[in-house]
């Protein structure tokens, strides 16, 4: 049985549930929420170490505003009710992208970041306004400031994920086969589950399910 640190998650399909459901794709990212919170206690409850969920990439800021206010609004909301529950179940919360929100937000992010940076059940990092190019460039350009030997060791260094292990699942909701700009380094050897469920609709069965098929995969990393 293979063991499970760390799973990675596109939620994707939120507009096109909410659409279809309620005639809103906003509608469909308050329902999204629902499933944030289903899947956190279902990755608790398999004692896993790191959830790392895909919430706004570099390339959403493409969107409608009104759905973008949407989306950071929902998130606020989230943080204010939710981060003190967090943090009393012993959950950290890392934030992966760059941190260019409203002050508010970007100081309800750091103090969220802060508050429950010393908790070890499970970290749970949210990647806003995050962007996989982005983030390797970032880091090559620190390897060259730095003057440091360009290898896999210190680019893992000086990526954002650093000190975290590389997803052992990545899976993505939302019936398209596509990465997206996530984690492109960090997911060379993941095994990879494409849902054709939309997030809202996704729940703690087909979780479940994945990670009964995970375990039981023969991961080579090469070998035979
Ligand atoms: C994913 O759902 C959530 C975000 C990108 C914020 P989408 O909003 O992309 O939903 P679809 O793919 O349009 O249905
Ligand atoms: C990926 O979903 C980003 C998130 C889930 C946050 P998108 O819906 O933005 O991806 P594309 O644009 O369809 O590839
Ligand atoms: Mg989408």
């Amino acid at each position: 049985m293979n063991p499970l640190n760390h799973v990675a998650i596109i939620m994707d399909g939120n507009g096109r549930w909410g659409l279809k459901n309620k005639n809103s794709r906003n509608a469909g990212h308050k329902a999204g929420l629902i499933t944030v919170e289903k899947i956190i206690k279902e990755t608790i409850k398999n004692k896993i170490g790191y959830l790392t969920l895909f919430a706004f990439s570099t390339e959403n800021w493409k969107r409608p505003k009104k759905e973008i206010n949407y989306l950071f609004n929902l998130l606020e909301n989230f943080l204010v009710n939710k981060i003190e529950d967090l943090h009393k179940q012993n959950i950290r919360l890392k934030i992966l992208g760059l941190k260019k929100f409203s002050r508010k937000l970007n100081k309800l992010l750091n103090n969220s970041e802060k508050k429950t940076s010393k908790n070890t059940r499970l970290q749970i990092n949210l990647a806003l306004n995050y962007g996989s190019k982005s983030e390797l460039i970032s880091a090559f350009k620190k390897i060259q400031t730095t003057k440091t030997k360009i290898n896999e060791k210190n680019l893992n260094r000086y990526l954002q994920t650093k000190n975290i292990p590389d997803p052992d699942i990545l899976i993505r909701t939302g019936n398209t086969k596509r990465l997206s700009n996530f984690l492109l380094w960090q997911l060379a050897y993941s095994e990879i589950f494409f849902e054709k469920k939309l997030w809202p609709a996704f729940n703690e069965k087909d979780y479940n399910r994945i990670i009964k098929e995970y375990k039981k995969i023969k991961r080579n990393f090469g070998k035979i």
